[in-house]
C-alpha cells in the first residue's frame, strides 16, 4: 500500500464503473448488500464461545453433514440481507436443498446469487479461520421463478465472485472481472478498504495445499505429482516443496493469492460415487473465477473449471488451483496419464 488512505468498496465499485462501465446500481448495490452480510457474520464469529455460537446445530444440509450453529446464522444472515434490495431474482446456497425465492413482498431483480455461507465449518470451535464464498450470475431472461436450472451455468457466466476470510483480520477478495482486489475490514469505521489492487499470483511455486491423510485413495496420476514433489531437490521437479493445509479453502487460497502455492482435492476412491469433495458451483466457480483473474490457474486436473457444463446445483467437482506453472503440471500429469491409457 502507498501511504495514501486506502478507499471504500463503496468508492471502489464507484470507480470501477467509471473505468469500465461493467457495474450497474443493482450490481453495486448487491455486492454492499453481500459486504455487509459478511460484517455480521465477522462479529458473529469473532463473538465465539461469547455469543453462544459453537458448537452443532443439532441439523444436517443437503449432503448429509452435520451443520454447525455458525452455518445456519451465516446463512440466514446473507438470505436476510438479500431479501427486500431489488437485485436479486434468487439465492442458492450450500446449506440449502433448493433455490430460495425472493418474498412476494419485496421487488425482483435480475441477478442469481449462490453462496457458502461458512466454509472451513471444521474450524469454528477451534478458533481457525473461516470464511464466506460467493458467486453471481445473471438471471436468464424471461424468468421469474429461478428453478435449480437456472442457476447451473458454467462458471465463465459469472459476473462476480468474492470471498470473506474471518481471520486475525477480516478479508473480502472480490471479482467482478476486472482483476481480483482485495479489501480489509476497518473496524473502527466498519468500513471495508481497498488494501491490493490487481493482486497477482506468482506463476511458480514450492508450496502445495493437500490433504494427505486421503493419499492412499489417490488414482494414479495423483500419486505420481504428489510423489515427485515430496522427492524434492533430487526428484524429477528438481526443487524441495513445502506443504500447508488449513482445512478451510478460503484460508488455503488466500495465502495462495498473497505468496503463491497450488491447492488440490483431487477425486478419491474412499467414495468413488463423489467425483470430488468440493462443490462446484459454491466454491469451485467462484474460487477459479478469483484465481484466474489473478493470473492463476483452475481445473478439474483435467478440465478448466470455469468451463465445465454443471448438472446439479450441488454438484462436486476435484479441484487443482492457484498458481500457473504448478496448476499447468498437475494436469500435465493426469492428460499425460490419459492419453497413455487410451
Ligand atoms: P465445509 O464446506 O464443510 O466447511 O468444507 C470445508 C472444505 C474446504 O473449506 C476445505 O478445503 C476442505 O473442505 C477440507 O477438507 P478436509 O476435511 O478433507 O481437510
Amino acid at each position: 500500500m502507498s501511504s495514501s488512505r486506502p478507499i471504500s468498496l463503496m468508492r471502489f465499485l464507484i470507480e470501477e464503473q467509471r473505468a469500465h462501465q461493467h457495474i450497474n446500481a443493482d450490481l453495486r448495490l448487491l455486492i454492499e448488500v453481500v459486504a455487509r452480510a459478511c460484517k455480521t457474520i465477522a462479529i458473529a464469529v469473532g463473538k465465539g464461545d461469547l455469543g453462544g455460537v459453537l458448537g452443532e446445530a443439532g441439523s444436517g444440509n443437503v449432503q448429509g453433514e452435520a451443520q454447525q450453529k455458525l452455518d445456519v446464522l451465516s446463512n440466514e444472515i446473507l438470505l436476510e440481507a438479500n431479501a427486500w434490495g431489488g437485485h436479486l431474482a434468487g439465492c442458492a446456497s450450500e446449506e440449502m436443498d433448493d433455490p430460495h425465492p425472493i418474498p412476494d413482498v419485496y421487488p425482483k431483480g435480475n441477478y442469481l446469487l449462490l453462496f457458502d455461507p461458512l466454509d472451513g465449518s471444521s474450524n469454528i470451535d477451534v478458533n481457525i479461520s473461516v470464511g464466506t464464498i460467493f458467486s453471481v450470475l445473471r438471471c436468464p431472461d424471461g424468468v421469474t421463478e429461478p428453478r435449480a436450472e437456472h442457476y447451473c451455468q458454467p462458471g465463465t457466466a459469472q459476473v462476480a465472485a468474492g470471498y470473506a476470510v474471518y481471520g486475525p483480520s477480516t478479508l473480502l477478495v472480490l471479482t467482478l472481472g476486472h482483476g481480483t482486489h482485495v479489501f480489509t475490514l476497518d473496524r473502527e469505521l466498519g468500513s471495508f478498504m481497498l488494501t491490493r489492487r490487481d493482486l497477482q499470483i506468482p506463476a511458480q511455486t514450492r508450496e502445495f495445499a493437500v490433504n494427505m491423510s486421503n493419499q492412499r485413495h489417490w488414482e494414479e496420476p495423483m500419486q505420481r505429482y504428489v510423489g515427485d514433489l515430496l522427492a524434492g531437490k533430487e526428484g524429477p521437479r528438481g526443487k524441495d516443496y513445502n506443504m500447508r493445509w488449513v482445512a478451510s479453502m478460503v484460508a488455503d487460497v488466500h495465502r495462495i493469492l498473497t505468496r503463491g502455492g497450488i491447492f488440490l482435492y483431487p477425486w478419491d476412491r474412499k467414495d468413488p460415487g463423489k467425483p470430488g469433495k468440493l462443490r462446484l458451483m459454491y466454491e469451485a466457480n467462484p474460487m477459479a473465477f478469483i484465481v484466474e483473474q489473478a493470473g492463476g490457474r483452475a481445473t478439474t486436473g483435467r478440465e478448466r473449471i470455469l468451463e465445465l457444463a454443471p448438472t446439479a446445483l450441488h454438484q462436486r467437482v476435484p479441484v487443482f488451483l492457484g498458481s500457473r506453472d504448478e496448476v499447468d503440471a498437475a494436469t500435465r500429469y493426469h492428460r499425460e496419464h490419459d492419453a497413455a491409457g487410451a
